[in-house]
């Protein structure tokens, strides 16, 4: 095998290729950039990401999921802080109004780190002092300005003022104190919601990198933060290994039972958090030992955060951000409490709190990029590339091949394949060689394919076949779903 030769064209082609994304409404040349369409192979792997992050993280810690509204109210957004401060720092051209992210700009043109949320006047300096001029057209940058990222839509026929959220979690804040008393919460609690959330991007590129329009799977953990430390079920977790950047050059690995311990994890509510997320990402096939998480400087940091680490991974295009980890305090709930004028504090045991928050803000998007990423193989010795995906995740568990559409093999696959689709992702293949069908499964990650051959017919057995060995034996038909349900199941 030889990885040497990954790059993000060659993912971008197989997604293309093979039904995983493609950009929306592609038929029509004008349609605006950073919107994008998962297909069939796609939403099936989305689907077990999702099932996964249920599994892993939902269930496993008795967290409470949401599904909420993606329009909601402008007085949300008041409170939030998103309408004054969700803003991106911009740069205008003077001569051809190419507008660019002047942090962005800045750091690919002359490769220079000026955060997001810096005030403008940094902006303005450094591209000043670098000469950075409009990388259309070479004419002069106007001054640095801010733009708000909010979609705005009109309600009715007065086109009354509401928004797309930006973040889903904030369905999560407002519908903290209902969730609480319908379902008998008891601090510390996580709210949960997978879903869209819409953000007006500068400069949305490289597919489900940065989108208008993308997918989210937030926890919002609600908390005491007089017991940042009674985690019950620290145990669990207290080897999990962490990697934890030190310096721009240092990552450190330590349990999670040390980095509280030296003070590289603020408490242990956090630590065990963060390794809840370390433990669900080694399931998801990311190579975890290229993970950091990065702590946020005060210049970086999202308005509402008050600590915040980035769990991010080495992909072909960088260092790439997968989840904010952000500890929000009672940002939060004390803005909606006096903006509604709701009570959004509870009891814990004898005390009245007003919890505070620490979210694991997830993006689907970039973590299946990464998930076909750090799985695809290209393997020259036998002429074909292959997603190594978990076999649980993988878009198709099995493909059923008849060797030929003639003398009913073609009937009898058929039949296998109908024993199977109700409870697996089976596909059924009888178009070309069976080498390229098995070249087009591999492709997909279908760790089995089944083979209908002219034995098959005499004695009801199959060849069945793996995808990374290439490994294939003779199995009775009788056999077939113990063998797929054994290759699928989750560890
Ligand atoms: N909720 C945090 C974020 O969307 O980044």
């Amino acid at each position: 095998m030889d990885d040497s030769t990954i790059n993000y064209e060659q993912i971008m082609k197989l997604a293309l290729e093979r039904g995983f994304y493609f950009p929306s409404c592609e038929v029509y040349p004008d349609t605006p950039a950073g919107f994008w369409e998962y297909g069939p192979n796609g939403v099936s792997l989305k689907n077990k990401f999702i099932e996964l992050w249920r599994r892993e993280l939902v269930r496993r810690d008795g967290m409470l999921e949401v599904d909420g509204s993606q329009i909601m109210a402008k007085p949300v957004f008041e409170a939030s802080g998103h309408l004054a401060s969700f803003a991106d720092p911009i740069v205008k051209c003077t001569k051809c109004n190419s507008i660019y992210r002047a942090d962005k700009m800045l750091g690919e043109v002359a490769n220079v780190v000026v955060p997001e949320s810096a005030p403008l006047h940094e902006f303005d300096d450094e591209i000043e002092k670098h000469h950075v001029v409009c990388t259309k057209c070479k004419g002069k940058l106007g001054k640095v300005g801010k733009f708000n990222m909010m979609f705005r839509v009109g309600i009715g026929p007065e086109g009354e003022d509401a928004y797309l959220r930006p973040e889903t979690c904030q369905s999560l804040f407002v519908d903290f104190p209902r969730v609480f008393k319908t379902m008998r919460g008891k601090l510390p609690v996580g709210l949960a919601q997978i879903g869209k959330s819409f953000r007006n991007e500068i400069s949305p590129r490289q597919s489900l990198l940065r989108l208008r329009e993308f997918y989210q799977a937030e926890i919002e953990v609600f908390l005491n933060p007089n017991k940042l430390n009674d985690v019950e079920r620290f145990s669990e977790i207290e080897n999990t290994h962490l990697n934890l950047m030190i310096d721009e050059k240092t990552i450190q690995t330590v349990t999670a039972k040390k980095a509280v311990e030296t003070g590289m994890i603020p408490n242990r509510l956090v630590a065990y958090y963060l390794s809840l997320l370390v433990e669900f990402y080694q399931k998801t096939g990311i190579d975890v030992k290229r993970s950091r998480f990065r702590k946020l400087g005060a210049k970086e940091k999202a308005f509402y955060a008050s600590v915040a680490f980035d769990f991010e991974v080495e992909t072909t295009t960088g260092w790439l951000e997968l989840v904010a980890c952000n500890y929000r305090s009672d940002y939060d709930l004390k803005a909606h409490a006096e903006k509604s004028k709701a009570n959004f504090e509870v009891m814990d045991g004898e005390e009245k709190v007003l919890p505070h928050i620490f979210e694991l803000s997830m993006g689907i998007d970039r973590s299946l990029y990464t998930m076909i990423e750090h799985t695809i193989r290209f393997d020259k010795e036998n002429e074909r590339t292959l997603l190594s995906l978990k076999p649980y995740l993988a878009p198709v568990h099995v493909g059923i091949l008849p060797l030929m559409k003639k003398d009913g093999l073609y009937e009898k696959a058929d039949g296998i394949f109908l024993m199977l689709n109700r409870k697996y992702d089976a596909f059924f293949d009888a178009a070309g060689a069976v080498g390229r069908r098995y070249r087009r499964l591999d492709e997909i990650g279908a760790p089995l394919a089944i083979t209908v051959d002219y034995q098959t017919m005499e004695d009801n057995t199959v060849t069945i076949r793996k995808r990374d060995s290439m490994l294939q034996e003779r199995i009775k038909i009788s056999d077939i779903e113990a063998a797929v349900a054994n290759e699928v199941a989750y560890p």
